[in-house]
């Protein structure tokens, strides 16, 4: 089956691991790549795409710059997990176009209108992007057949106790998307920090002379040291483009189709996507009857990471690991 898709990016390490992916994934049609702050600066994040798709070979995917800043936090980057450039270590020759003359916005809301059919969003930073398509251009969500969104946990956080750092940076944009309407899959830590990759397996992809196999060692291996405090770390992971792998292999998971709220209060639990697994009526349903139901996710709560990683490499650099 040929999937028509929209990535939305902050490209970030993983993020590139998540385009060179859908970019070489025989059924996945990249419609277009749309990109917003998070891991680092649009500007950044628009370079660094574009720079990855011209070593991947894709220079006609057009990308476009969105959100410069969520809808009420103030920007703050992840530049001291992904590096100054946002690429890690990896040093590519700047891409050879210029992004399209529109924002992100206008360009999802072009190519919804382009397709054919239904076409699915991969998310895989903070929401703000699709939170303003959404207002700006509501007429267009019967376009987008699902989202599949990296984001949220069900159990801890990353950027605080209890939230993830995409939720965390833009929780209110994360609540426009989640009370949307169109279907919607939630890869969250739960299964993004569980496929990680051996350490072997890095250091040979970085000593390879392919240049799309060396930059993915790059990419990988600047995850070997825990920037906060200099720890090694022996697995690595491929973060966002499990998400890519999500949609291209959902056998390789498993989902619930659970309530998911977003927590947007001022409190220690911002950002937190709170995930209701009961499988009962508790107090609330008792004392507080009659409330608004919370959207259905399906939420990513297990993988065959064995299965994933193998998916993963042998489109990325057509070698089995
Ligand atoms: C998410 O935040 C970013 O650092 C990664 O690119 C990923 O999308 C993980 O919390
Ligand atoms: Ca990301």
């Amino acid at each position: 089956m040929k999937h028509s898709v929209i990535l939305d990016v902050d490209t970030g390490i993983d993020d590139a691991m998540a385009i060179m992916f859908a970019v070489r994934h025989p059924d996945i049609d990249v419609k277009a790549i749309t990109c917003l702050s998070g891991n680092v600066s649009v500007d950044k994040v628009v370079a660094n795409t574009l720079a990855v798709l011209d070593l991947l070979g894709a220079p006609d995917i057009p990308v476009a710059a969105g959100a410069r800043r969520p809808l009420i936090e103030p920007a703050r980057d992840a530049s001291w997990v992904h590096g100054e450039t946002g690429l890690g270590d990896l040093r590519l020759p700047a891409g050879s176009r210029v992004p399209e003359q529109v924002h992100a916005v206008e360009l999802l809301r072009r190519e919804l209108l382009a397709a054919d059919e239904p076409v699915t969003i991969v998310a895989l930073a903070p929401l703000t992007n699709l939170a303003l398509l959404l207002r700006v251009y509501p007429e267009v969500a019967d376009r987008v057949g699902r989202i599949v969104f990296m984001g949220g946990s069900a159990s801890v956080g990353n950027a605080s106790a209890v939230a993830e750092f995409n939720i965390w940076h833009d929780p209110e944009a994360a609540a426009i998307v989640l009370s949307s309407g169109i279907p919607l899959t939630m890869y969250g830590l739960d299964v993004f920090n569980v496929v990680e990759v051996a350490a072997e397996r890095v250091a040979e992809l970085a000593a390879s002379e392919r240049a799309v196999d060396a930059a993915l060692g790059s990419l990988l291996g600047f995850q070997l040291v825990d920037p906060a405090d200099g720890t090694v770390f022996s697995h690595p992971l491929i973060g966002d483009a499990g998400a890519v792998c999500a949609l291209v292999a959902p056998e390789l998971f498993r989902f619930e189709r659970v309530p998911v709220q977003v927590d947007i209060s001022q409190g220690i639990g911002r950002g937190q996507t709170i995930v209701d697994r009961r499988s009962y009526g508790g107090e609330d349903a008792v004392y507080a009857p009659g409330q608004e139901p919370w959207p259905l996710v399906d939420v990513a709560l297990g993988v065959d990471t064995g299965a994933v990683l193998e998916l993963f490499f042998d489109v990325v650099t057509g070698v089995r690991v």
